[in-house]
């Protein structure tokens, strides 16, 4: 129980990794609140809940600063001030080639995968460096480092999340708190098995560990950033990813498996 006596916020929790972090983090001792945009989020808070977990869900949109202020005064009442602060919530919107990428679409993009982070860490931070204590980690994705193809708004935000973690870092590593960056590969979440195969296969061919990650891995990553004993990993960029951002590597190994 090594989460015992500490509140978690963890947004994007309706599913998929968000959902995993949700699961694990409150096994292990936590009280956890579930921030999503769908209604869906209760009822990964009824199964916690059926499970003996202490839990508040708010639907909310992450862009918007009103909302996650509220968010974060809300939970802070209910279940005590915010320890560890899990940026999990993202959205692709835009799949398209640039020249045809919509403004609308891009700029939600930013909203959500960058300004969201911003918007939750500027709520939940202050009442950390009260205390001395904070854990924040925010997910960003593979993509950071290499791009995705004719996805430039997700690649964009999530390379932008190196500089606000680098920066929560600085400027509050001395009042206790810790912001870290977890990059992951290709996660095996609902909306990734629903995928066509051939993506899959082809993900899976440029990564040396040739297969998906699970939800539940990450989420162990996430948990033991948030431990008492990460205290000394500040500001770092976590890949997990089966190797996959090794990519020259991962390529000439897709030719090999052609020939065999
Ligand atoms: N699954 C992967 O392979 C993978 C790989 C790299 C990075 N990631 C990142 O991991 C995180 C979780 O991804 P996932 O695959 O579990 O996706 P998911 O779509 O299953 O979960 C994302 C959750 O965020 C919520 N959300 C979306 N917009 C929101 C908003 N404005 N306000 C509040 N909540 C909002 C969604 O409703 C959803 O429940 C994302 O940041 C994603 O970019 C995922």
């Amino acid at each position: 129980m090594q989460h015992q006596n500490k509140t978690f916020l963890i947004t994007g929790a309706a599913s998929g990794i968000g959902r995993a972090c949700a699961l694990r983090i409150a096994a292990e001792g936590a009280r956890v609140a579930l921030l999503d945009i769908r209604p869906a989020v209760e009822s990964v808070a009824q199964v916690l809940r059926e499970g003996g977990a202490v839990c508040e869900t708010v639907v909310l949109d992450i862009a918007d600063p009103d909302q996650t202020a509220r968010a974060v005064e809300k939970i802070s009442s209910a279940l005590g001030p915010v320890d560890c602060l899990v940026n999990n919530a993202g959205i692709v919107d835009n799949i398209a080639p640039l020249a045809r990428m919509k403004f609308d679409a891009w700029q939600r993009e930013i909203g959500v995968n960058l300004t969201g982070p911003f918007n939750m860490i500027r709520a939940a931070a202050g009442a950390m460096a009260e205390r001395g204590w904070g854990r924040i980690v925010n997910m960003s994705s593979a993509a950071a480092r290499g791009g995705l193809f004719r996805q430039v708004g997700y690649a964009a935000t999530k390379s932008a999340l190196f500089g606000l973690t680098y920066n929560v870092a600085l400027e509050y590593g001395r009042q206790g708190i810790t912001c870290n960056m977890i990059l992951p590969g290709l996660i095996g979440t609902e909306n990734v098995l629903a995928m066509p195969q051939p993506i899959i296969d082809t993900a899976i061919a440029a990564t040396p560990s040739r297969r998906l990650g699970t939800p539940n891995e990450v989420a162990a990553l996430v948990s033991f950033l948030c431990t008492e004993e990460a205290g000394f990993i500040n500001g770092a960029e976590i890949d997990i990813d089966g190797g996959m951002r090794l990519n020259t590597l991962a390529l000439g190994s897709i030719k090999e498996n052609r020939r065999s």
